[in-house]
């Protein structure tokens, strides 16, 4: 195929799932990891040894948008092009402290780490992105979204706020990407069983209530989200451009 997929949060979860999906359809990937650097470099070399493309593992810490200038600059050495750029890591643990919790006990330096991770991080991402797609006559680029923005979920506003706010930016760059032939886009998940909501203190409680709620009586998985993310970066979207598509198995409505 000869298309290159750079994404952020490779090593668990949703991103694991990209990745493996977008290696199978015959794309070279480029994901990174924060602190799971062996299993990264573990993964890589399994599926390469898989799927017969070349796939390597870049550590980034989205606390630091800034790495991302680096980072591109490795992906442009070992790859020589970007098609596809997907913002996908989340932070979680002691960063979040002050920033997932009930809202009156939010404060500001938890609260900017989850601004930053997740909208800061996705513009100077995807700025970077968008300078190669440029020179090779197009591409698309993603952020994950979540429903927590759609639907109240305890402890999720710092990150529903900032989702909401992603979700936002992820218009403004497709109406100013569209010319150079770059469609953005968000994919919100409704929750996905991951690391992610495990850490949530009443995990058990979403999980059966996600279920309850969905007309499909299941859980999302990650695979769920991969599917959309491939769906877009293919021709049958080329229409769709500046849009949230939700994957929640119907639980928003419920
Ligand atoms: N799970 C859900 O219910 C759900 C629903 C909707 C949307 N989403 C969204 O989907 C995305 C992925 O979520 P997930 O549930 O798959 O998360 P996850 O399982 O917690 O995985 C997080 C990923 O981010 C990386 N990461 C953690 N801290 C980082 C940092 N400081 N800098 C750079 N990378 C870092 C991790 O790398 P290491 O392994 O190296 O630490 C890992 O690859 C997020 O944007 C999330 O908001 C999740």
């Amino acid at each position: 195929m000869g298309k290159t997929l750079v994404i952020s949060g490779g090593t668990r979860g949703i991103g694991r799932a990209i990745v493996e999906r977008f290696a199978r359809e015959g794309v070279d990937v480029a994901f990174t990891y924060n602190s799971n650097r062996e299993l990264a470099q573990k993964l890589a070399e399994e599926l390469e040894e898989r799927y017969s493309v070349h796939v390597r593992a870049y550590p980034l810490n989205i606390l630091e948008p800034e790495g991302y200038k680096e980072l591109f600059q490795k992906v442009d050495s070992d790859f020589g092009r970007v098609d596809f750029f997907i913002s996908n890591a989340i932070i979680s643990g002691r960063p979040v402290v002050g920033g997932f919790g009930p809202f009156m006990r939010l404060k500001p330096r938890g609260l900017n780490n989850i601004y930053t991770a997740t909208v800061l991080a996705f513009v100077i991402g995807a700025q970077e992105a968008a300078k190669r797609m440029e020179k090779g006559g197009g591409g698309v680029i993603i952020t994950m979204s979540s429903t927590g923005n759609l639907v109240y979920t305890p402890n999720y506003a710092g990150h529903g706020s900032s989702k909401a706010a992603v979700e936002t930016m992820v218009k403004y760059a497709a109406h100013e990407l569209g010319e150079k032939g770059i469609r953005v886009n968000a994919v919100s998940g409704g929750p996905i069983d991951t690391d992610a909501l495990r850490a949530f203190p009443n995990y058990e409680e979403v999980k059966a209530a996600t279920i309850a709620r969905s007309p499909l009586r299941r859980m999302g998985t990650p695979e769920d989200l991969a599917g959309a993310c491939w769906f877009l970066c293919s021709d049958d979207a080329s229409w769709i451009t500046g849009q949230t598509i939700v994957v929640d198995g119907g639980t928003s409505f419920s």
